[in-house]
């Protein structure tokens, strides 16, 4: 029972935890009318606004997001030698990279979750996102080092494989890939991480980003 609007079915989501899954636009009384089919539930809420009907309503919090952005002409780029990337990437390397990084993610840090589901929402996200051409391959020293995935001017799926991770040669990587978006033509570049990933938040800071558009995610399933 989806209302448009109100309640959208994920299709994403239900192909990786192999339940039904539902987005609610907000968390008032007439969206929350429509919880009640057996499924995973998510919605987003402003940090500030009352968690009153979300508590009541057996939700629970997984995930800060947050919006880093930067208009092109001030993204703040320290290329390197070593670095660069592959258009279009071979999939497979970054789709083994993709099935050990993520861990800040709400998905994650869901303890309804299991691990292993959310690491497949994210290699099929990433698939979709390759068929889709919109895949960079990060490349450290020619080695595959891992992916930023792009739709319109947004970093929206990306990371590094675990022994290039730590060692402050991401801003190298990106900078390659954020040039390039804008000698594409990207005005400005945005992303959306998980304010406790702190390596991805002074990432962002490095490269000239700025932050806006804080949003709290709740969860609840219904078994
Ligand atoms: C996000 C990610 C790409 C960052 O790459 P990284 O190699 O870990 O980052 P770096 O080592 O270059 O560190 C980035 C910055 O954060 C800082 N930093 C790293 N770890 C930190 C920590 N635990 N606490 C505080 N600062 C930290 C570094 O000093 C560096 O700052 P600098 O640019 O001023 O030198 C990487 O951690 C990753 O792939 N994570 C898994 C996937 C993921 O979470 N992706 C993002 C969400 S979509």
């Amino acid at each position: 029972m989806t209302g448009p609007g109100l309640i959208e079915r994920t299709p994403w989501d239900c192909a990786a935890l192999g339940c039904d899954a539902f987005e609610l636009a907000d968390a008032g009384a007439e969206a929350m009318a429509q919880v009640g089919a057996p499924g995973h539930y998510t919605v987003r809420v402003d940090p500030l606004a009352s968690k009153e009907s979300l508590h009541r309503n057996g939700f629970y919090y997984c995930d800060t997001l947050i919006e880093p952005y930067c208009p092109a002409g001030q993204l703040k780029l320290t290329p390197h030698a070593a670095a660069a990337f592959d258009l279009p990437p071979p999939l497979e390397p970054l789709l083994a990279i993709c099935r050990e990084a993520f861990q800040h993610d709400r998905f994650h840090r869901d303890f309804n979750v299991d691990r292993r589901l959310a690491d497949l929402r994210y290699a099929n996200w990433l698939k979709t996102l390759h068929a889709a051409g919109k895949v960079y391959g990060l490349v450290w020293e020619g080695g595959a080092a891992g992916f930023i995935a792009h739709e319109a001017g947004k970093l929206v799926l990306h990371a590094l494989g675990a022994k290039h991770r730590g060692r402050g040669i991401a801003k190298h990587l990106w900078s390659a890939v954020c040039a390039d978006l804008a000698r594409g033509g990207a005005r400005e570049l945005s992303s959306s991480i998980s304010v406790a990933n702190v390596p991805a938040l002074n990432l962002y800071a490095t490269l000239g980003f700025r932050f806006r558009k804080p949003l709290d995610v709740y969860h609840r399933v219904i078994p």
